[in-house]
């Protein structure tokens, strides 16, 4: 059997992938897996519903990146989440730049979800509302969201989202949570601010781009998911990779890398309210690991030859 219909069977609601935009057309292999929907019921866009790929300039809108995961979704039946709105990064310099008051970046961010969510309105099972607020050691991070708003831009922006969409799941989603020290302290607190603003949030999504060697074990990642459900919200693991931080792997390297992967799915599996775990690419051949951490990669659970990896394996017998 097949990891999604595994993870299915075991309780979970999906086992998932990023779709990577210009593979899909232009890789026959990477397609026919991605559409495997016994191995792959949910997608998710790597690039192409971001700030900067559909709001490039004020008021001009383009869904052609986007389009391309939410067609292959309602072309497969597989469960859609929706990536980003409100993030630092890859954010138009428009945006990033700009002198804004609280009235005039409030009407920003709402003719952004208008738009974006309006667009996507009926098709997006959860959203990324917002991404990556804070900083490794527990600081909120420095953005154009933060300077102008304070912490107000987190309740406000998941109210808008509602606006826009009522039926999609609001979800913050952030990494290195999975260690459960400042910076998970602080994603706690995010949640407890929108709650006590009376604003809507649904899930935490914990990146998972994690380290060889430096995964945490099941128990303590199930301790850490726990600390968000305990507040009445879902959690996901929502871009699960897990890089050797030198290559090439020893095999004793890559069995190690299949426990970590077994470590966390197992952790969802322990918890009732992690609803998923969604893979960022599932082939080494497309990865952003190499290109953004010195000398790491082979992060995934396909090699680059679309050859099944020691991790597949470890996931399917945790599952
Ligand atoms: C990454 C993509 O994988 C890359 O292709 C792109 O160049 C940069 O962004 N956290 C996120 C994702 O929420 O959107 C990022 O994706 C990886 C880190």
């Amino acid at each position: 059997a097949q990891l999604h219909e595994l993870a299915v069977r075991a309780g979970l609601q999906y086992f998932g992938t990023a779709l990577r935009e210009g593979a899909l057309n232009s890789d026959a292999q990477f397609a026919a897996i991605l559409r495997d929907t016994r191995e792959f019921g949910q997608i998710v866009p790597e690039n192409g519903q971001k700030w900067e790929s559909t709001q490039p300039s004020r008021g001009q809108f383009t869904y052609s990146q986007g389009d391309i995961t939410a067609n292959e979704a309602k072309r497969n039946s597989q469960f859609l989440r929706c990536h980003t709105l409100v993030w630092h990064s890859q954010l138009p310099s428009w945006v990033a730049s700009g002198s804004w008051t609280r009235a005039t970046l409030t009407s920003v961010i709402d003719t952004h979800m208008a738009n974006v969510m309006g667009h996507y309105k009926g098709v997006c099972g959860h959203w990324d509302v917002v991404n990556e607020a804070i900083n490794d050691d527990g600081t909120w991070r420095d953005s154009v969201f933060y300077r102008v708003f304070g912490t107000d831009y987190l309740p406000l922006s998941f109210e808008l989202a509602k606006k826009h969409d009522p039926e999609t799941k609001l979800y913050y989603n952030d990494y290195n949570l999975e260690y459960n020290q400042a910076k998970t302290d602080r994603a706690v607190e995010i949640v407890r601010i929108i709650q006590a603003a009376g604003a809507p949030i649904d899930g935490v999504g914990f990146q998972g781009h994690l380290i060889v060697g430096s995964t945490p074990s099941r128990a303590n990642l199930a301790t850490t998911l726990r600390r968000f459900t305990s507040l009445g919200v879902d959690v996901a693991y929502t871009e699960l990779d897990i890089r050797h931080s030198s290559l090439p792997a020893s095999s004793a390297a890559q069995v190690t890398q299949g426990n970590d992967f077994a470590n966390v799915v197992g952790s969802c599996l322990d918890v009732p309210r992690c609803v998923g775990v969604t893979v960022w690419s599932f082939t080494d051949k497309y990865s952003w690991v190499p290109s953004t951490f010195n000398g790491a990669g082979d992060a995934l659970i396909y090699d680059s030859q679309f050859r099944k990896k020691a991790a597949w394996t470890s996931i399917s017998s945790v599952l």
